[in-house]
């Protein structure tokens, strides 16, 4: 039987005989006696070794692993106010010494990619993949929850569902085919036979820059729901977000500390989100001195500088048509704008969702691929779906990383995923 960390800290008494296994997080030498912090999967506590021991445990390499046998002692001056006090080596793997060095590491980010591998061990990063484990948990939760059904689509397509520049190719046999960028058309087709469903996969784009929140490869969690409006959509996104964040905070607090995230600032997330037309963002942008006018497209510095604005996260929408995908339906009423709607994070994180009311008459559909210079031939079975009972619908998609990138308080994209692909990097 072996405890785990936590395990002694939270519940094992003093002179308790425990089994430890787990890696060297640091070592220091005290006297005669050697101080190791021993990390696992589930935290890290302080070994004590003398004597004997301490000439064993000396030979220890950062991230060596080992198993002990040993005695509990409450310790105040001991992380977490206890210590074991180790009786026995069981096992040891010492390997060679370990490459990283933190303090140069710090210093260069490029280097600590370069090594994500072993970099994966940090606290940091141990507290970011535990924060993103309840992220995913809690997209399951929520969907499963409110009756969405979950559903797989293929990764392999034949058609750009979001323009075809950021469409990565793939050689498929004889031909050329495409890795998707959105398993929206799919969701639309399944919900003729779900009503409401729901897909976390990976989605990708050939991004062609290097941006703070931008990966080639990134998790993608959607939704299509029948019979519903642009409003249904503002309401399960917000439901969604304000579900994730409640267990974050509920489940990581210690992990959330670990990476010096304000709580206060993620307590503050609670629905209704503001509903911010598109055109009030554009006036406070301008009021804010941007170079922005009806028809602007918000890149990441328009939407941080609106986003200091706000505490929580908002519902932005109304977008323009010419600055939005061909398959969002126009507004009837103002037919020069969509009825689509994005999330944006605040403390200037921006857009983590997309989404809106999709086109669901045949020929309109046909009449705005055209417009948009796109041909009909290839979006041949996603107009069918209109062909046969077509119904109101609508979705959304949430850019997973980019959830975690805001929960965690993250500045790039990159530390937010265990081993990120852009545009130069594709190993480990
Ligand atoms: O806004 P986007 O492009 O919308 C769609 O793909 C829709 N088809 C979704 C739908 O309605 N089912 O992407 C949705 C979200 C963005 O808000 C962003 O959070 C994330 O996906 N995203 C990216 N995340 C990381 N790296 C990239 N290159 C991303 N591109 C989009
Ligand atoms: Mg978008």
């Amino acid at each position: 039987m072996f405890q785990t960390t936590r395990e002694i800290l939270q519940s094992a008494d003093e002179g308790d005989l425990v089994r430890l296994r787990g890696w060297v997080y640091r070592k220091r030498e005290f006297r005669d006696k050697i101080f190791i912090m021993l990390r696992d999967s589930e935290g890290v506590v302080q070994l004590v070794f003398s004597g004997q021991l301490a000439e064993d445990a000396r030979k220890l390499n950062i991230e060596s692993s080992i198993i002990v046998e040993g005695i509990v002692k409450v310790e105040p001056r001991a992380p977490g106010g206890k210590e074991v006090h180790v009786t026995r080596i069981l096992w040891s793997y010492i390997g060679e010494p370990f490459p990283i060095n933190v303090s140069a590491a710090q210093a260069d980010s490029e280097y600590l990619l370069d090594v994500r591998h072993l970099w994966i061990r940090s606290r940091k990063m141990w507290a970011m993949l535990r924060i993103r484990h309840t992220v995913f948990n809690a997209i399951h939760e929520y969907f499963r929850m409110n009756g969405f059904y979950e559903v797989q689509c293929p990764i392999f397509v034949s058609a750009a569902v979001e323009g075809g520049a950021t469409l990565f190719p793939v050689k498929y046999f004889d031909r050329t085919v495409y890795l998707t960028q959105s398993a929206q058309f799919y969701l639309e087709a399944l919900i003729f036979s779900l009503e409401k469903v729901y897909t976390v996969a990976p989605s990708f784009r050939a991004e062609p820059s290097r941006t703070r929140r931008h990966l080639t490869e990134f998790w993608h969690a959607e939704a299509e729901m029948a019979w519903s409006n642009m409003y249904d959509v503002m309401k399960i996104s917000e439901g969604l977000i304000c579900h994730i964040v409640r267990r974050v905070l509920d489940e990581r607090l210690e992990e959330l500390s670990i990476l010096g995230r304000d709580v206060e600032k993620l307590e503050k997330v609670r629905p209704p989100f503001p509903r911010v037309l598109y055109d009030e963002a554009i006036e406070i942008l301008k009021k804010k001195g941007l170079n922005v006018e009806w028809g602007s497209d918000l890149g990441a510095d328009e939407e941080r500088i609106l986003m200091q604005e706000f505490e929580t996260p908002i519902h932005l929408y109304g977008f323009p048509e010419q600055i939005k995908a061909f398959y969002h339906k126009n507004d009837p009423q103002d037919p020069k704008r969509t009825l689509s709607v994005d999330v944006l994070a605040p403390e200037g994180y921006g857009e983590i969702i997309g989404g809106g009311e999709r086109i669901e008459d045949p020929n309109q559909l046909i009449e705005k691929i055209k417009r948009f210079g796109l041909d009909p031939k290839d979006y041949d079975w996603y107009i069918d779906l209109r062909r046969y009972g077509s119904v109101p619908h609508a979705g959304f998609g949430l850019g997973v990383d980019r959830l975690v990138m805001w929960i965690c308080g993250l500045d790039h994209i990159r530390d937010a995923v265990p081993f990120p692909r852009d545009i130069r990097r594709v190993a480990p």
